[in-house]
């Protein structure tokens, strides 16, 4: 059985690094608790308003957001980190 690296986002214009825990929802959700400003609209994945720029590590998504995402992008309120990652909000 492998050990899980726990789950962790780094602002990278700050360097503030928040856990993520086991009850967060969503990458959105968990950047909330720690009262971080974070555009969003819909919370749903298909308006694109919490779009950010992942710099390092991954992310799943419960269900495939129906918003556009580029290459390097990933939308916070449907996402949660595998691991530690990096990203510019
Ligand atoms: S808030 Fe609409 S896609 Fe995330």
């Amino acid at each position: 059985m492998s050990e899980k690296m726990p789950a962790s986002i780094t602002l990278a214009a700050t360097g503030q690094c928040i856990e993520f825990k086991a009850g967060d929802q969503c990458a959105l959700q968990c950047l909330e608790t720690k009262k971080i400003p974070v555009s969003y609209q819909c919370r749903e994945g298909y308006c694109g308003a919490c779009r950010a720029t992942l710099i390092a590590g991954n992310v799943h998504y419960n269900e495939e957001p129906l918003a556009f995402v580029r290459e390097g992008e990933i939308l916070l309120c449907c996402c949660k980190p595998n691991g530690a990652i990096t990203i510019n909000i």
